[in-house]
């Protein structure tokens, strides 16, 4: 969910509104605001759908200078108009927007609020209604929201942003794990999830902690701590412009952020190697990392397929053993580690909550680690021990692609930078600013040539029920990431297999014209990926290729340019990421903003 507080500006609707826009990335489901006036007049607004739903319900007359908003990835509730934020207390005196979940709302239902008449089924209303029998009881406002954090369970997450009617220019403010940060104005002060949403109000920001209670006006805003104990903490500035994060001609964010590619590599070139070729990334680190007797990457989704690529190349570049982890299966069944350890955490957000659940536990072990993420200052870069950034520009389509391909090129230059620290030669021969400038020009032709790509969505998958991506070794880890972007844009059925795996049970599934898409970049297993596309032939299926060479056969062949033989992932994922937006277009649906899903899911 998405976040966002203003209090102090005459037009608080159009500000909420706007940063709301920003933040739909987190969740689309329902949304809505509050405003207050300082006159007496209120505004409470919600809707099912999207901020565009939202808009539609705003009449000229809802107006404030204080007011709160949120968008939705539901959680506990379906989502509807109900269950949307803010929620408002029986009593009509608090107003509370959440981002997270609370572990045990169920509990403190049954022991507060027996004789509070509920209209949500939301973990939230729980909290804006233990506020506000608190305050009954004579607590004041800090008080009361203090006194209810305090019984909100370990297990639980949250940010939260509360108003009270009877002191409306103030915004209460909280947060435990969700991310919060309180941007600086003058004369207005802004709170929101990501800075991305009050780019158009203010470039400094003040990051806020885990167990603080943080009390913004106008023209102050007081950090305390649990004890009561006040805190200054000086703001941080953020260079982005708010214009990156637009589509500018583009229809849609996915196919801006598609096209980007060929910069974000060349980005990384100019940020981690130098003119004479030697590599700008921190000694300490290198030293850190080649210490270790294993590494562990940790990540989920998208990310999660970085690392699969990651792995090949740190073991193939530093000769170090390397395991590659869902984040959330790691958190509550860690492997048996080596004595000496190192994590490398990757994520876009910076923000994902099973990750920083590992994190905090590694930190715990005090074991040495590195977040890769495209956001400076995210909550995973401040906890680790070192950050690497992507320098990609914001990501903002759910489905993500630059942040892979992003992610897979920072870890080459990493590897390569290990590597050569220990004299492989493997690494010391791999000349990666040069193979990643290849990689870019590749990347630029592969986008040039997206006609071909539509033609094939068009044909092969636009009606299609399922769909195989299929390949081995690194071919493999493509296609595992191929296969997630098309399903979460298309909602086609999408397997991505090990092609020699397909014979010993999923091939049942080949029917006549299914669909399957074999990657074949490399060498060694090349002859056997054939033979496998052969297999299903001979079932029925239709077979597209994706290739670094001309293959002998029929059917649709997308031919990639020659890269370095480590780097063809860079190159093959550029066709698939292309499938999956043409086959979403064609079927009808918003590609940038799939069903179900939030780019950055802040809940376990
Ligand atoms: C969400 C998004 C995915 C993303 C994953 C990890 O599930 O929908 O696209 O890959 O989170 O996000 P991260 O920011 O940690 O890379």
């Amino acid at each position: 969910c998405g976040i966002v507080g203003i209090t102090g500006k005459e037009n608080a609707v159009d500000i909420l509104l706007n940063g709301l826009e920003r933040l739909e990335y987190r969740g689309y489901d329902s949304a809505g605001i509050y405003v207050n006036d300082q006159n007496g007049k209120e505004y409470l607004v919600k809707e099912k759908g999207r901020i565009a739903d939202l808009k539609k319900e705003i009449t000229s007359d809802v107006h404030g200078t204080t007011g709160i908003g949120h968008t939705r990835w539901a959680t506990h509730g379906i989502p509807s108009k109900e269950n949307a934020h803010p929620h408002v207390s029986a009593d009509g005196r608090y107003y509370l927007v959440h981002n997270g979940v609370i572990g045990n709302f169920a509990q403190l239902k049954e022991e507060y609020l027996q004789d509070v008449n509920f209209v949500s089924d939301t973990d939230t209303e729980v909290i804006v209604q233990l506020i506000a029998k608190f305050a009954q009881k004579g607590l004041s406002t800090k008080e009361a929201f203090k006194k209810t954090l305090t019984l909100i369970d370990d297990s639980s997450s949250y940010s939260f942003l509360l108003v009270d009617h009877e002191e409306p220019d103030t915004l209460y403010v909280a947060k435990n794990k969700s991310p919060l940060l309180i941007g600086i104005g003058a004369g207005f002060n802004v709170v929101c999830s990501d800075a991305i949403a009050m780019l158009d109000q203010t470039h400094d920001f003040v990051e806020l902690v885990d167990g603080e209670i943080v009390v913004v006006k106008p023209q102050s805003v007081t950090i305390e701590n649990m004890e009561g104990n006040q805190i200054n903490r000086k703001p941080f500035h953020v260079d982005t412009d708010a214009s990156e994060a637009e589509k500018g001609a583009y229809p849609y964010y996915m196919l801006k952020e598609i096209d980007e590619q060929p910069g974000v590599m060349r980005n990384l070139i100019e940020h981690y190697i130098a003119e004479d070729g030697s590599i700008k990334i921190d000694e300490k680190l290198l030293a850190a990392l080649n210490q270790a007797q294993r590494l562990y990457i940790v990540a989920a989704g998208t990310s999660y397929h970085a690392g699969l690529v990651g792995k090949e190349l740190f073991e193939r570049l530093t000769n170090i053993p390397t395991e590659v982890h869902v984040a959330s299966e790691f958190a509550y069944n860690p492997p048996l580690l080596a004595e000496h350890p190192f994590f490398i955490f990757l994520t876009q957000s910076g923000e994902t909550a099973d990750s920083r659940q590992v994190l905090a536990q590694v930190n715990e072990w005090d074991y040495p680690s590195l977040t890769i993420t495209n956001v400076a200052n995210s909550t995973l870069s401040r906890e680790a021990t070192h950050t690497l950034l992507l320098y990609a520009g914001p990501e903002i389509a759910v489905a993500s692609t630059k942040a892979y391909t992003g992610q897979i090129a920072l870890e080459a230059i990493l590897a390569k930078a290990m590597g050569q620290k220990k004299g492989i030669k493997k690494a010391t021969e791999f000349d990666v600013a040069k193979e990643l400038t290849f990689v870019a020009n590749g990347m630029q032709a592969l986008v040039d040539g997206k006609a071909q790509i539509e033609e094939i969505a068009k044909d092969v998958l636009a009606t299609t029920r399922n769909a195989f991506y299929i390949g081995r070794s690194i071919d493999y880890d493509i296609a595992q990431e191929a296969a997630l972007k098309l399903k979460e844009v298309s909602y086609v059925q999408t397997e991505g297999f090990a092609s020699g795996e397909l014979k010993h049970g999923t091939i049942a599934l080949i029917e006549k014209d299914t669909p399957v898409i074999a990657i074949i970049t490399d060498e060694k297993t090349a002859k056997h990926t054939r033979s496998n596309t052969q297999e299903v032939l001979a079932r029925g299926a239709r077979v597209i290729y994706i290739a670094s060479r001309q293959l002998a056969t029929a059917g649709d062949q997308i031919i990639l340019p020659e890269v370095h033989p480590l780097l063809t992932p860079l190159l093959a994922i550029i066709p698939c990421q292309l499938l999956a937006y043409y086959t979403s277009l064609q079927r009808g649906y918003d590609v940038d903003k799939p069903r179900n899903l939030a780019k950055s899911v802040t809940v376990e």
